[in-house]
């Protein structure tokens, strides 16, 4: 199977980095042709703090704005996060948008692509103790990109060479475990 990767956009701010961070990456994966890649913007999802009765895993969603996220992120076979640093962890409007669905996410690969000052390798710490419990397989490889190297004058995004190298290495096992993970989602499509 050619998977189908999702870009997430984890910040939400006016003048984020994550917009220009997603977009690099779509640049690189574009060149490839064992997947598909698309940018998912949590500004455009606009989806408030939680506000479904039910837990998501009961896949009861009654908003219109979470039926139309489950139908989004159920499109996609894994994903990428681009993620800043907050205060040492990962923004809550992507805490919020992973929250809000859950079968959704099962069985499906997950890699991130993080930026901070050190590089945000705590978000990306934080990120990987969440998604496990939403059934993403999260990849090893990661990007990290640094604030003061990365960021020209901490603004203009300038990623060194080395970091393609390993946006490449991420997404070689994002791909592989999108796919290696098919049958399992075949498996629970057929029975639910
Ligand atoms: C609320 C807030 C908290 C931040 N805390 C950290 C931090 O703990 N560690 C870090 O490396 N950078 C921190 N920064 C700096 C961000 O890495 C930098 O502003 C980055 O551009 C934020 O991502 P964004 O532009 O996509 O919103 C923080 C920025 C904001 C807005």
């Amino acid at each position: 199977m050619r998977p189908t990767i999702a870009i997430i956009i984890g910040s939400t701010r006016p003048g984020r980095q994550g917009a220009n961070v997603a977009r690099w990456v779509l640049e690189n994966a574009s060149a490839r042709d064992d997947a598909a890649f698309e940018i998912i913007d949590l500004v455009e999802a606009d989806l408030p703090p939680l506000d479904e009765a039910m837990p998501p895993a009961a896949g009861r969603y009654t908003h219109r704005h979470t039926i139309a996220w489950a139908r989004t992120i159920e499109r996609f076979d894994g994903y990428i996060f681009v993620t800043p640093e907050y205060n040492h962890g990962y923004p809550g409007s992507l805490k919020n948008a992973l929250d809000r669905v859950y079968a959704e996410w099962n069985n499906k690969s997950a890699g991130f692509v993080a930026y901070g000052v050190d590089g945000g390798v705590r978000a990306v710490e934080q990120l990987r103790q969440v998604v496990g419990t939403l059934k993403l397989a999260d990849v090893t490889p990661q990007v990290s990109l640094n604030m003061n190297r990365d960021f020209a004058d901490f603004i203009n995004f300038t990623p060194r060479a080395h970091q393609s190298t390993a946006l490449t290495a991420m997404l070689d096992e994002v791909i592989d475990w999108a796919a290696a993970l098919h049958p399992l989602r075949q498996r629970a499509s057929k029975v639910g």
